[in-house]
């Protein structure tokens, strides 16, 4: 079985959102998401989260393309991760194209395509703009 894993924060899942997991899934039969904890993202990824941990992976699980969804606390859990779940396909948007190349020691890395004009951020900041007054 080969297994694949993903990393990310996943707030207000979105459909960029599932165009990679859907993506991440095909490379393999087993897909792991690493989701950034609530102290992780206020801490060290300095993201304010609308929706909890909890509330994140709960709508993860519900993804028909994720096997399972674990914490991701910080930076450097990655190499362990891979071993631990014996991981062979590490997968990620390309905005973190070389980021991760390190791992390449330990399994395949791919840089999936970001699906172009949406992103959690931008959903925030038109519904502060337009009060979510879009079409
Ligand atoms: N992603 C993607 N296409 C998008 C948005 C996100 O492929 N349009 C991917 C990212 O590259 C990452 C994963 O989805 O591999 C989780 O991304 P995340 O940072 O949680 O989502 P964003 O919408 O990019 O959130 P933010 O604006 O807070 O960075």
């Amino acid at each position: 079985m080969k297994r694949v894993i993903t990393y990310g924060t996943f707030d207000l899942l979105h459909y960029g959102h599932i165009n990679l997991l859907r993506r991440a899934k095909s490379l393999g039969d087993y897909l792991i998401v690493a989701l950034s904890t609530d102290r992780f993202n206020t801490e060290e990824k300095h993201k304010i989260c609308y929706f909890t941990y909890e509330q994140r992976k709960q709508l993860l699980e519900a993804i028909r393309y994720v096997d399972l969804v674990i914490p991701e606390d910080n930076w450097e859990q990655k190499i362990t991760d891979v071993q631990e779940y014996k991981v062979n396909t590490f997968v990620i948007g390309d905005d973190w194209e070389g980021k991760f190349d390190f791992l390449k020691e330990y399994c395949n890395v791919v840089y999936l395509p970001r699906t172009p004009e949406i992103s959690t951020t931008q959903i925030k900041e038109e519904l502060k703009e337009n009060h979510g007054d879009k079409h």
